[in-house]
């Protein structure tokens, strides 16, 4: 989500320090910073100005001192507004230790309240300050640099990737990392800098040898060493990794293309999310509440969803759960429509509007108008201080970091794991469920990441099925229940990026119409995992079937009943088995990878699909 970089030696580490962060900008971000070590001092330098950030820190970077040593980040929002003052380095209580983190800190509303209590001033409202502040008391023990960011490390629960540097340590960056991305490298240039980057294009310009630090490692970098350690101070080595690509393909990774990394970045994308938000005494899910209180989403007695697109499907499959566990009368509206008639809204209605840029037009005023006839506006987004989270009375964010590739993929799949933790979340504020049950779906939401990884894996197989229909210019697709917007969304993305058309249905409904238009060859994809309606579904498999269409499943694993209604074995994109209201987070997976192949083999552009944009501002 971030960008981090680190430069230690040389002549030129602010230069070195800005480029890199440059070299970030593709990941998207809102503001940028740096610290230097000069004269036995740390000067530090940040901006968040709109829309070029960095382009203020190069004018506040004119005036710096010369720098044997400094660290940059480029920020994605996720605890604390996007501003100055949120923005990294943080400093400790002395300014003496700086800090930069990529990740999420799932203690860090404890590890806050110790320091507050013991004094600390707590500069921002990121869950990254509470680091330096931890480092700072580690090193009034006496302790080294290293040691001290090996004992806070031992300290830290979720992800990060951390550099770390201290006015009393010149030349010196320690960095570690869990979970999130860290390499380390050396300059290929005489004064063989040390260099740290979550990314490779950061410091591509500067060396292609790195070196990847693995979970609860430490390294310490000077000019001319890197020395790597595990958490409990032994020696570690790494095999050396060359990079042989340009620019371009250092941003995208192993990657073809945005897409691809996106779909593989799901896993991460829904457990960020969840992070910090499953604890053992409870659902935190809120992350702001302007004008929202308990005892508003208490008072709720009617739920409306409103969202446009894959934000629509997300809100649509979250309908089920509501329903289900609130008891709640939950409605789902497209935002261009809802904002154009009447709907019944009043103090007790909770409106969602679910967007991952925060900023569509058609949302933005569906929520205005809400807000207006005086419902309460949650927003769920994947931008802090968007537009729409800006005005809503409350917030929750997917935490999926920036999405390139303009087909949602990554941000879809966050969507979805949030609106199900505002479900149990809500279910628990109304003790609509018992705490056994809460805890029981939350074990089965907390696996839901490796089971998205798994279908991921299965890449190559849903490849073969695709290559089946490359040539196939109409498809019905069919699910039920929680399959159904699962249908919908697999239908979207064929439409956007392979530029086929796609018709999503919920099956029992074909017989009322369109069923007419099925004869021999007609390709009908049916999601065919198990819910409530599978057996119905089965019927409504059969009654295409017998009209001759061609059809692909999706059935879980072992699943040979569902996997019998496909017109042959190679017929089947099989999904590991999950809960039934958390299965479209995984049933989803092979449906995108499906629409990604058919784009592909007509060598369409993935991450530019035609006529469409990122963020849609018109109406
Ligand atoms: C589909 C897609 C669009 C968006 C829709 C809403 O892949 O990206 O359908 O889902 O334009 O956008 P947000 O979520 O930004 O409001």
């Amino acid at each position: 989500m971030c960008g981090i970089i680190g430069v230690t030696g040389g002549s030129g580490v602010t230069e070195l320090l800005l480029d890199g962060l440059a070299r970030l900008e593709y990941r998207g971000y809102d503001s940028a910073g740096l610290v230097l070590q000069a004269e036995g001092t740390l000067w530090r330098a940040r901006d968040a100005t709109k829309p070029s950030p960095l382009e203020g820190l190069r004018k506040v970077a004119e005036d710096a001192p010369v720098a044997t040593a400094g660290i940059g980040h480029t920020r994605w929002a996720t605890h604390g507004h996007p501003n100055e003052g949120n923005a990294h380095p943080h400093l400790d209580c002395t300014g003496r230790v700086a800090i930069i983190h990529n990740g999420i800190i799932e203690n860090w509303r404890e590890l806050r309240a110790r320091l507050l209590e013991s004094g600390h001033v707590l500069a921002s409202d990121t869950d990254s300050e509470a680091i330096a502040h931890l480092v700072e008391e580690e090193l009034a023990t006496g302790v080294d640099l290293t040691a001290a960011v090996r004992a806070v490390v031992g300290e830290l629960r979720g992800a990060f990737a951390l550099g770390v540097v201290s006015a009393d340590e010149p030349e010196t960056i320690v960095a570690a990392r869990r979970v999130s991305p860290l390499l380390v490298g050396l300059g290929d240039s005489e004064a063989r800098e040390g260099l740290l980057a979550s990314d490779i294009p950061a410091i591509l310009g500067r060396t292609r040898t790195v070196w990847a630090l693995e979970d609860d490692e430490i390294a310490v970098l000077r000019p001319g060493s890197v020395e790597i350690t595990s958490l409990a101070g032994d020696p570690v080595e790494h095999p050396a990794i060359e990079v042989g690509w340009d620019l371009e393909a250092a941003e995208r990774g192993d990657y073809d293309d945005f897409m691809s990394k996106e779909m593989a970045e799901q896993p991460q994308a829904v457990t960020a999310t969840l992070v910090g938000r499953l604890l053992p005494e409870g659902i935190l899910a809120l992350d702001e509440m302007h004008r929202l209180t308990d005892g508003d989403l208490q008072a709720v007695d009617k739920v409306f969803i409103v969202a446009c697109g894959s934000s629509y499907h997300a809100g649509l499959m979250a309908k089920y759960a509501i329903e289900r566990w609130l008891h709640l009368p939950a409605e789902i509206d497209i935002a261009s429509e809802f904002r154009y008639r009447d709907p019944v809204l009043d103090g007790r209605t909770l409106v969602v509007g679910v967007s991952q840029s925060g900023e569509t037009v058609d949302t933005t005023e569906a929520m205005r108008h809400a807000r207006s006839e005086g419902a309460k506006v949650l927003v769920i987004s994947n931008v802090v201080d968007s537009s729409m989270a800006r005005e809503a009375d409350g917030v929750l964010y997917t935490r999926a970091g920036p999405e390139i590739g303009v087909a949602a993929t990554k941000t879809h799949l966050a969507q979805i794991a949030a609106l199900e933790v505002l479900a149990l979340y809500l279910a628990q504020l109304r003790g609509a469920l018992p705490g056994p049950a809460i805890a029981g779906l939350l074990d089965h939401l907390r696996g839901v990441p490796d089971l998205i990884g798994e279908a991921l894996a299965r890449d190559e197989a849903v490849a073969g099925v695709a290559a089946r229909f490359v040539d196939t210019r109409d498809f019905f697709y069919l699910g039920r229940h929680v399959g159904f917007p699962v249908a919908l969304e697999g239908a979207l993305k064929l439409k956007e990026i392979a530029y086929v058309r796609a018709e999503a249905y919920p099956a029992g409904e074909l017989k009322h119409g369109p069923i007419a238009l099925i004869e021999p060859g007609t390709v009908v994809l049916a999601v065919a995992t198990r819910n409530r309606l599978w057996d119905k579904l089965k019927s409504n498999i059969q009654e295409v079937r017998s009209r001759g269409a061609t059809v692909v499943v999706v059935a879980q694993d072992g699943d040979g009943d569902s996997a019998a209604e496909a017109s042959s074995p190679e017929h089947v994109l099989w999904v590991p088995p999950t809960e039934e209201l958390f299965s479209p987070l995984v049933d989803v997976v092979p449906l995108q990878q499906f629409a990604y192949h058919l784009a592909r083999a007509h060598g369409y552009d993935v991450d530019r699909p035609r006529n469409l944009a990122k963020t849609v501002t018109v109406e």
